[in-house]
């Protein structure tokens, strides 16, 4: 079996961090989404793993997925453009040859394995498996209406009126009879080939479509608050603590926080769980739970809680922060606690709650 990995889109619901950065690569516990899609990936053996790549984001993946420590072999494959996730099927058509694959959205996190859901395709054998999970408002998903013994009845891409609270997850099986049902369909109304409607062809020429319901959480990096919301589903269930970095006397640190080489601790307290990446500086700080900070970051007297601060930002002089969200190199900084005027520059699509 090979596997698809879906790495290109644009990312628009996570501006402005994604004018800039691929959205598969925005950090959740300081790591990129995509690291914790190819851990499952290799957990399941797969060997062959396309990556499907935009023009604009393409490099960054690609310097992402460098190192390989899942020790696979990378085909990268370009998208030209964003033409939907049955196109990008097309696209990596040749790759993919006749084998059944695994195709997996690059953005999305699930609490955990796909061992069993790749079992049940080895067991059962059908020209499609999906990936299910009851969620409270499914109109922004793909939505799948099943019979009592887990066949597909019908699947609808965001229904105005759903069918069911069963949304497609972003990761699917597929048996080379995928590649005939893309072939008939017609764009959507968003102008997409949409994996769901070539599903739904597949159901319609007499295929096999069977259904696999997600116990664990599935958190869709869509939007800020799902970003922290992984966030802290993330550093609650996987960090553990491991001190590499200095922390001084005058500072404390408490629960399960993983400080990076590199990363210092002055006259602060951390309470986990937290993580704080390679070479950052902590000074006179209180970092509560539910926090990531990034490499190479400068935190001076600042109460934070339930953030995530990405590589290269500074944060000094604030005294409270919580619930965001600040972009690579980002400053935000008070000239004093008497300060009244507010001086910014901000960036596009940014947003500042005061
Ligand atoms: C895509 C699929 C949708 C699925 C969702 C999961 O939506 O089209 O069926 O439920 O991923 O993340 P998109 O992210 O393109 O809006």
């Amino acid at each position: 079996m090979k596997a698809l990995v879906l790495a290109g889109g644009k990312g628009t619901r996570l501006r402005p961090l994604t004018y800039t950065m691929a959205k598969q690569l925005i950090p959740v516990a300081n790591r990129p989404i995509i690291h914790y899609v190819m851990d499952q990936i290799s957990k399941v053996g797969i060997k062959d793993v396309g990556v499907i790549i935009a023009p604009e984001t393409g490099h960054q993946i690609k310097e992402a997925l460098a190192e390989n420590p899942w020790e696979v072999n990378f085909s990268f494959i370009l998208q030209e453009e964003p033409m939907g996730l049955a196109h990008a099927v097309m696209v990596a058509r040749e790759f993919l040859e006749e084998e059944p694959f695994l195709m997996y959205l690059g953005d999305n996190l699930i609490g955990q394995t796909i061992k069993g859901f790749v079992d049940e395709f080895y067991s059962s054998r059908p020209d499609a498996l999906i990936l299910l999970k009851e969620v409270e408002d499914p109109r922004m998903f793909g939505v799948v209406e099943i019979n009592s013994d887990g066949s597909v009845k019908r699947l609808i891409e965001k229904p105005k009126e759903p069918p069911s609270n069963l949304a497609l997850v972003g990761i699917y099986l597929f048996s080379p009879l995928i590649h005939e049902a893309i072939a008939e369909i017609k764009p959507s109304f968003r102008g997409e080939l949409e994996i769901t409607d070539a599903i739904q062809k597949l159901l319609d020429k007499g295929g096999t479509v069977r259904s696999f319901i997600l116990k664990h959480w599935w958190l869709d990096t869509g939007k800020k608050d799902d970003l922290l919301e992984a966030n802290r589903v993330v550093l609650d269930e996987w960090i553990t603590r491991s001190l590499e970095g200095e922390v001084d006397k005058n500072s404390k640190v408490v629960g399960r926080v993983s400080l990076a080489k590199g990363a210092r601790i002055e006259r602060s307290t951390i309470r986990g769980p937290v993580v704080i990446g390679e070479g950052t500086v902590i000074k006179d700080s209180l970092i509560g739970p539910y926090t990531s900070i990034g490499k190479n970051c400068l935190i001076e007297g600042v109460t934070l809680e339930h953030s995530v601060i990405l590589d290269g930002a500074r944060l000094v002089n604030i005294e409270r922060l919580e619930d965001s969200v600040i972009g690579r190199k980002a400053v935000v900084a008070s000239s004093g606690r008497n300060a009244k005027a507010l001086r910014l520059m901000v960036g596009d699509d940014a947003e500042v709650l005061l």
